[in-house]
């Protein structure tokens, strides 16, 4: 038996062993009572009873243990021109003074401040200076609007929210506190205090007696130490997109994250404390919580936060230029950005323009691998290549090559196989286990392993009908996919209303909610098609109330400049075509994955059940008209 077996085999037998091992990596200010508390069931707490600091864990522990000196966080900003470097020692302290400065606004343990901010240091800084508190960060993403930020503030009511004057996207700087101001506006529970980082690109105007200074706080502030807190109490909240307008706010707890996390660093990525791992990603994004900010640091590591793109910060080399210059080992990103770099260099001649010889693995995940990106980026790498499958619920992957236990064979469409504490299975719509080779949907068995979601903020119902509900005794993932003879996880699409636009998760729900309303739409259906950069792409169809005499132009253009004021330019939601009719069951339910395979130029057949088959030849003219025929991926 392989070292993979034997170690899932373990987890899974023994699990209560397994990951009370993998807590000896992590310090303790007392030791649990129980490693998994399962006397609730669907609810699982593990670590129950065990105090601790996940700041402590991530930056003191290192400092007390010789990593004091050793580089920490490095910060490689091409669209400012600056990389800087932080010890552990040096970050330790910043992250004290600024812990110290939040302190001052009245947080603390389990109040909630909400981070709103570009990919600057004091991002990280800031998850890291909540965390030293004992209190609950939540980051939003800053390419979500004014809207989506009002809806996060008004479930999670922080008592702070971190901000910085703008983000710097390619050549675009954007002004964050606009949609910071507009967003405390439109939400009801107003936060009491903001702290402002200012930016040269963009100086924010401060609101006297709410906004303050970053900078000044910080300077002011004297160091604060750190809180410890239960295992089970929420460190974060992140909010991801469910079937409707509002959002599902994924608690993660304190012990079981920080245990899943150093261990997966090990075992799945193969990355020794010391070495440097980067993720090209967001902090808004689970990615980034995980693997930017908690995992290196966790593990002793030596993270890199890049504030930057694949392409045109200044060209498709940038990566390369990245990895060279820092000697990162191990380095993740999505798929998108692969693509996006193949286009600009089909032949990686930039790739050979820099030192690789220090890389060592290249990790992908955040939507589908490609088989035809993967085999160019081993190709043009000579390293391997991983898929990986994980979800902003479940914090750290479900299903991967565990290069720190053993390196198996690749299989180009699958994420390999199930990491040790997942057991995953593909069930029938009954609830059936099925057999090797036949999709349905990918669940995994309960309970969940560490660092997974306990339940979603304030919504132990939600999380409930949400998740676990569908089939007793197993979490759904709303992924479907099959297992094939020999183990290998395949997640072949999503079972709700979900699509991935490069790499970010959005629901098609939530944009029709929007398009909705529009005061001239009568009805309409959000798509996912096929985009040869990002993956998917939404579009818009919709039909007019009677008598709207407004050219259907005008509409369509408003329609996607509402999508973009109320949910953000994340949504990369620019078609919205105007139609008759859209096509629907007897029953009066709209076809939408008939439609989504018309616009994809994939096969279809008609749905027995329609009510009106010419409507699709309709739908095909408006498509067509509308030169929507993407080249498949
Ligand atoms: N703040 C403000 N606006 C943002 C933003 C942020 N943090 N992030 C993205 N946006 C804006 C972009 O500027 C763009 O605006 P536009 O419509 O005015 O051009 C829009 O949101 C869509 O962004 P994106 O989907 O990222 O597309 P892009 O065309 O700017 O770049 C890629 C395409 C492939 C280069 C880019 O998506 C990428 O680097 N993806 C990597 C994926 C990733 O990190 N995923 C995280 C999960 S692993
Ligand atoms: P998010 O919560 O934003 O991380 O998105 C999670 C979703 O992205 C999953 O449910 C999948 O649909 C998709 N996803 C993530 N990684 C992969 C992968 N390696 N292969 C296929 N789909 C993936």
């Amino acid at each position: 038996m392989g070292r993979y077996e034997e170690s899932w085999r373990r987890a899974k037998e023994d699990p209560e062993g397994f990951w009370a091992d993998a807590a000896e990596a992590i310090q303790w200010e007392r030791p649990w009572d129980r490693v998994l508390d399962d006397s609730r069931p669907p609810f699982y707490r593990w670590f129950a009873g065990g105090r601790l600091n996940t700041c402590w864990n991530a930056l003191d522990r290192h400092v007390a243990g010789g990593r004091a000196e050793q580089t920490a966080l490095i910060y490689d900003s091409p669209v400012t021109g600056r990389i800087a470097l932080w010890t552990y020692r040096q970050l330790r302290d910043e992250v004290a003074r600024l812990a110290g400065a939040v302190a001052g606004l009245g947080v603390g343990k389990g109040d909630r401040v909400l981070i709103y901010m570009p990919m600057v240091p004091e991002a990280a800084m800031a998850m890291l200076a909540c965390a030293r508190l004992g209190a609950i960060h939540s980051v939003v993403f800053g390419g979500f609007a004014a809207p989506e930020l009002a809806t996060r503030i008004d479930d999670a009511k922080p008592k702070a929210i971190l901000s910085a004057s703008c983000g710097i996207e390619g050549q675009r700087v954007i002004p964050y506190k606009p949609l910071l101001d507009a967003a405390i506006g439109l939400a009801k529970a107003k936060p009491a205090a903001c702290l402002i980082l200012q930016r040269e690109e963009a100086r924010a105007e401060l609101i006297p007696g709410r906004d303050r200074d970053w900078r000044e706080a910080v300077a002011a502030a004297r160091p604060a130490d750190c809180v410890p807190v239960a295992a089970t109490d929420p460190l974060y909240i992140l909010y991801t997109s469910g079937t409707t307008g509002i959002p599902k706010g994924v608690v993660r707890d304190n012990g079981g994250h920080a245990v899943a996390l150093a261990w997966s660093l090990k075992y799945i990525y193969g990355v020794e404390p010391g070495e440097v791992f980067w993720t090209a990603s967001d902090v808004g994004w689970v990615v980034g919580h995980s693997y930017i900010v908690y995992a290196p640091l966790l593990h002793g590591a030596t993270t890199v936060l890049y504030e930057g793109k694949p392409v045109g910060t200044p060209d498709a080399g940038a990566f390369w230029r990245v990895i060279a210059e820092h000697g990162v080992r191990v380095f993740f990103t999505a798929p998108t950005a692969f693509r996006a770099i193949k286009r600009e260099d089909p032949e990686g001649k930039l790739i050979r323009k820099h030192d690789l010889s220090r890389f060592r693995a290249l990790f992908l995940a955040g939507e589908r691998a490609d088989p035809p990106t993967v085999a160019w980026a081993e190709e043009q790498l000579g390293v391997p290549v991983i898929d990986h499958w994980w979800q902003t619920e479940t914090g750290w992957p479900i299903a991967a090559n565990c290069l720190g236990l053993e390196k198996l064979p690749v299989k180009h469409g699958s994420a390999t196989r199930a990491v040790p504490g997942w057991d995953v299975q593909v069930l029938d719509p009954e609830g059936r286990p099925m057999k090797p080779g036949e999709v349905g949907a990918l669940a995994v068995k309960l309970p969940l392993p560490p660092g997974a979601l306990p339940t979603l903020w304030q919504a132990d119902d939600r999380f409930r009908q949400s998740y676990l509900a569908e089939f007793p005794g197993f979490y759904a993932t709303a992924d479907a996919g099959l297992i094939d003879e020999d183990g290998y996880i395949h997640v072949m699409t999503r079972t709700d209303d979900i699509i991935n636009v490069a790499g970010h998760r959005l629901s098609t729900g939530g944009i029709e909610e929007v398009l909705a309303a529009h005061p001239d739409v009568a009805e309409c259906a959000v798509l996912g098609i096929a985009d040869s950069l990002k993956g998917q792409v939404p579009i818009g169809l919709l039909v007019l109330k009677a008598g709207v005499a407004r050219p259907p132009e005008t509409v369509a253009a408003e329609a996607v400049r509402l999508v973009r004021e109320r949910i953000g330019p994340v949504a990369s939601f620019k078609t919205a075509l105007v139609v008759q009719r859209l096509p629907k069951t007897r029953s009066g339910k709209i076809l939408r994955g008939t439609m989504r395979r018309i616009a994809d130029g994939q096969d279809w057949t008609m749905p027995a059940t329609i009510d009106d088959p010419a409507i699709l030849d309709e739908i095909t003219a408006a498509l067509k008209g509308a030169g929507l025929a993407p080249a498949k991926i």
